[in-house]
């Protein structure tokens, strides 16, 4: 054999190599379970908890981006060689997870990213709901639990081997109840109103820190390909050209002050369902947020 062919040969072992490890220790890490019980909030079932449950899966936390307007489970985003997410169907039709969950475990899957037996979910936010008041996740499940069976078996998320080796140096954010502190102390919920503290509440639970960084300064959105485009800069040093009306426009018609579209990545399609008071908390808490240079999360 040639010196280049015998290099070669090596290169080719150490890469198989490399991929045997990627994927044993991200299996390894995948499989591992999560045990902690939260309480149980009340989940009344009153047409207006409906009704808010209703707004916020839809407006605020956004659970039909990835389960779909009917609850009934969507292929939600396809990142190519990273993987493939599918949200489930959590109606009680056929294929749906409702009658195999109690009410105890959609708290657990909303607040805490864990499944049944403490399985961390794949792609679940929860880090943005982990801070969630129980009324705000009582109302949510109430209203799962309300929606019509919708009979759709969607097949599993996939992780792809790109995805992995992502996942296993950090990169991706594949399970959030990794990065969850399960026993922390959940604040008071701020009161409802278009109050900057009420607003920080929303930009948290509406998973606007979750795509434009803790500290809002932007950025690629962690776990997504870099054709997507990053995350905007929210602090003043990005939007403080913006007037508030401005910022009505941008999350209900999707479009900057200098007229150019919004990426439909940012999800306008469902920040327009927020009410004013609603726009108006986030907005006021926004300009309220320290200055800070793009990209510095
Ligand atoms: C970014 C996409 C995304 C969003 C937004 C999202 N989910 Fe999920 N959800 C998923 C995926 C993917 C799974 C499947 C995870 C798995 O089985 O590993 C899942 C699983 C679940 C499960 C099943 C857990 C189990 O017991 O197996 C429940 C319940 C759930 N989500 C509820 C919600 C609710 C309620 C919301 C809104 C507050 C929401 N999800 C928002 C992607 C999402
Ligand atoms: C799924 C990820 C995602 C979520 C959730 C999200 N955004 Fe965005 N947002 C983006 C991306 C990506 C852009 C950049 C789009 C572009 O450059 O065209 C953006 C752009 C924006 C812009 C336009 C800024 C500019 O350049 O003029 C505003 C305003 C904005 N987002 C506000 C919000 C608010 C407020 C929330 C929470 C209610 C939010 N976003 C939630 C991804 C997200």
């Amino acid at each position: 054999m040639s010196i280049l062919r015998k290099l070669l040969a090596g290169l080719v072992a150490v890469v198989g190599l490399l991929a045997v490890a990627v994927f044993g220790m991200s299996s390894y890490r995948m499989s591992r379970t999560i045990a902690f019980t939260d309480g149980a909030p009340p989940i009344p079932t009153d047409t207006a908890t409906l009704a808010r449950g209703r707004y916020l899966a839809t407006a605020i936390a956004k659970c039909t981006e990835c389960h779909g307007a009917d609850l009934g489970g969507k292929l939600a985003v396809d990142a190519g060689p990273v993987g493939t997410m599918y949200g489930p169907n959590l109606t009680s039709g056929v294929g749906g997870l409702g009658p195999s969950r109690t009410d105890a475990d959609l708290v657990h899957a909303v607040r805490h990213g864990l499944g049944p037996g403490g399985r961390k979910l794949r792609f679940m936010p929860s880090l943005d709901w982990s801070g969630m008041a129980d009324e705000d996740v009582g109302a949510i499940v109430a209203y799962v639990r309300s929606v019509p069976p919708v009979d759709r078996t969607m097949p599993a998320s996939v992780v792809k081997p790109l995805g992995r080796a992502l996942y296993v140096i950090g990169q991706l954010p594949l399970h959030e109840a990794e990065l969850i502190d399960h026993t922390a102390p959940r604040a008071p919920r701020p009161a409802s109103g278009a109050t900057a503290e009420y607003g920080a509440y929303l930009a948290r639970i509406g998973g606007c820190t979750g795509c434009h960084g803790p500290g809002l300064s932007g950025g690629q959105v962690p776990g997504t390909p870099p054709e997507f485009k990053p995350a905007a800069n929210l602090t003043p040093e990005g939007i403080g050209h913006y007037t508030e009306a401005d910022f009505f426009t941008a999350l209900r018609e999707g479009r900057k002050p200098d007229g150019s579209a919004i990426d439909p990545f940012m999800p306008w399609a469902l920040t327009k369902l927020m009410t004013d008071d609603d726009t108006r908390a986030i907005w006021k808490y926004l300009i309220s947020v320290p200055r800070k240079p793009f990209g510095n999360r």
